[in-house]
């Protein structure tokens, strides 16, 4: 079965905010994704507020018909706001100040117990809870541990190896097959675990297809790649040739 798309619309805002102005609008976008077949649309609501804000999620809760998943940190902020919006999902996400994007999977191991609540309070408020992890079989132990549903695999490090041409060529792209193994066996354990598995963090059109070929990964988060060729083609077609990349 194909992998269902989220697409994240984080930088549709990221435009927004550049003038702090009200376009290009979130909720326009997240219709015209629906409409090209997403599955679901995805944000992030940071710390800093650096694009969405959350008068987004407010909106975007009464517009979005097919899913909406909310990637947050597992703070008590962000988790009153998940509570008070009530997103079909959340996923919890590292967070650091100064980062560019998200680095990375969350320490699960390392926040042991501060997740777990995070998770127990998402998961009371009816709200299916992911949580974003390195393909590491420890983390995922730890994830289930703490009452995950689904665990989206951090695809960062595939996306740097895939990065440029040259990548394909040579030791990149025997580093690049490895890559995709660890992240097999990590959504073959996921999935074994009883957990849903998703993927996401720097797919592109050209490096997705690898990733789609795994039975276990149910679903994709994607977000600047689309978002970056629909200044181009449009974002109706942009998601329709992500569709197409993925089947
Ligand atoms: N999944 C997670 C957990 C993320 O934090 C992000 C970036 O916000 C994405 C997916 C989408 O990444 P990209 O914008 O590189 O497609």
């Amino acid at each position: 079965m194909t992998a269902r798309l989220n697409v994240n619309i984080d930088h549709v805002a990221t435009i927004r905010e550049a003038r702090k102005t009200i376009e290009p609008s979130i909720i326009t976008a997240a219709v015209i994704c629906e409409q090209a077949g997403a599955n679901g649309i995805t944000v992030h609501l940071r710390g800093d507020r650096r694009h969405i804000q959350d008068r987004d999620i407010e909106l975007l809760r009464d517009v979005v018909t097919t899913y909406l998943n909310v990637e947050m940190a597992a703070t008590d902020e962000m988790i009153a706001i998940a509570e008070r919006t009530n997103p079909d999902a959340v996923s919890l996400v590292p967070e650091s100040p100064n980062e560019i994007t998200t680095e990375g999977g969350l320490d699960v191991i390392g926040n042991f117990e501060n997740v777990k609540t995070a998770v127990e309070k998402l998961k009371a408020a009816g709200i299916f809870v992911s949580i974003f992890i390195d393909p590491d079989l420890e983390q995922l132990d730890a994830a289930k541990s703490v009452g995950a549903q689904q665990v989206e695999l951090c695809t960062g490090e595939y996306a740097e190896l895939t990065l440029s041409a040259r990548a394909a060529h040579g030791d990149g792209a025997r580093k690049a097959a490895d890559e995709v193994e660890r992240i097999r066996k990590a959504a073959m354990h996921a999935h074994g675990l009883g957990m849903m598995v998703a993927a996401g963090h720097g797919l592109t059109y050209r490096n997705v297809g690898a990733l789609a070929t795994i039975p276990e990964i149910v679903e994709f988060n994607i977000g600047h790649n689309i978002i970056s060729r629909s200044v181009f083609v449009g974002l109706n077609q942009a998601v329709k040739e992500m569709i197409e990349a993925i089947s």
